[in-house]
C-alpha cells in the first residue's frame, strides 16, 4: 500500500503557518492532520471550525480530520470537509459509531474510525464494509510528546492480517502518536500506510522540514 505523511497541524510553530504549509506542498506531503479536542472526550482543547474552515483555503491537500469529541455525529455539519478529505471519529466516542461513519460518507469524504489503545480491534468488525481506513491510536489521544504504547504495535499487525485475509485488503491503516523515525520503521513494517508525523518526526527540533520528511520517507518505505 501507497505509504503517506499526514503531519499534526496541532505541532506547527503557529507563527510561521503560512510558510509550513508552503513546504507541505514542496515536499509532496499526501495529507494534514487537524486534531480536534473538546475538552470532554479528551483532556485537552485544540483546533476548532473556523480554523478548518481557513486550512481548506489555504492548500490544495486534503485534510485528514481528527475527531476528539463526544457523539461527534452531531457535530459534523460544524465542518467543512468534503470528497478527498479524511474524518476520523472515536469508537469510544458516540454509542451511533455507525451513525457518524454514514453521516460521513454521506458528505463525499472519507471514513475513519479511530480506536485507543485500550480499546481491542475486534470492536470494529461490524464496521468493516463502511469505512476507508482505521486509525489506530499509539499514544492515549489529547497530546503531542507522549511516549509510544507499545502494545499497539501488534495491533496494527493482527488488523492488517484481518483487513487482507477477509477481503478488506484496500482499508487503510493511519498511525498517530510518537511516529518518531524509528517507531515509524515498525509501525510501516507491521503495516501501517498513513502515518501521522509530529513532534517526534516531521517538526523534530534537529532538523528542518525537508530533511525530516526525507528522513521519515526512508524510514517508512
Ligand atoms: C493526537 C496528536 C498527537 C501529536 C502527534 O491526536 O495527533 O499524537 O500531534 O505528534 P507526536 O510526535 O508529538 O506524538
Ligand atoms: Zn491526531
Amino acid at each position: 500500500m501507497n505509504k503517506q505523511i499526514s503531519p499534526s497541524i496541532m505541532c506547527v510553530a503557529w507563527l510561521e503557518l503560512k510558510e509550513t504549509i508552503k513546504a507541505f506542498e514542496e515536499n509532496g506531503i499526501e495529507y494534514i492532520h487537524v486534531d480536534i479536542m473538546d475538552g470532554s472526550f479528551v483532556p485537552n482543547f485544540t483546533l476548532g471550525t473556523d480554523f478548518v474552515k481557513a486550512l481548506k483555503s489555504a492548500t490544495n491537500i486534503p485534510l485528514d480530520i481528527h475527531m476528539m469529541i463526544e457523539n461527534p455525529e452531531s457535530k459534523l455539519d460544524w465542518f467543512q470537509f468534503g470528497e478527498g478529505d479524511y474524518v476520523a471519529v472515536h469508537y469510544e466516542s458516540t454509542p451511533h459509531i455507525h451513525r457518524a461513519v454514514g453521516a460521513i460518507k454521506a458528505r463525499g469524504a472519507k471514513a475513519m474510525v479511530a480506536i485507543n489503545p485500550g480499546t481491542p480491534i475486534c470492536m470494529l468488525e461490524n464496521l468493516l464494509d463502511d469505512i476507508d481506513a482505521v486509525l489506530i491510536m499509539t499514544v492515549n489521544p489529547g497530546f503531542a510528546g507522549q511516549k509510544l504504547v507499545k502494545a499497539t504495535l501488534k495491533k496494527i499487525s493482527e488488523l492488517r492480517e484481518y483487513l487482507d485475509a477477509n477481503g478488506y485488503g484496500h482499508i487503510e491503516i493511519e498511525v498517530d502518536g510518537n511516529v518518531s523515525f524509528e517507531n515509524a520503521r515498525l509501525m510501516s513494517d507491521a503495516g501501517a500506510n498513513i502515518f501521522v508525523a509530529g513532534t517526534s518526526s516531521i517538526f523534530a527540533k534537529d532538523g528542518n522540514l525537508a530533511e525530516n520528511t526525507a528522513k521519515l520517507r526512508d524510514s517508512i518505505k
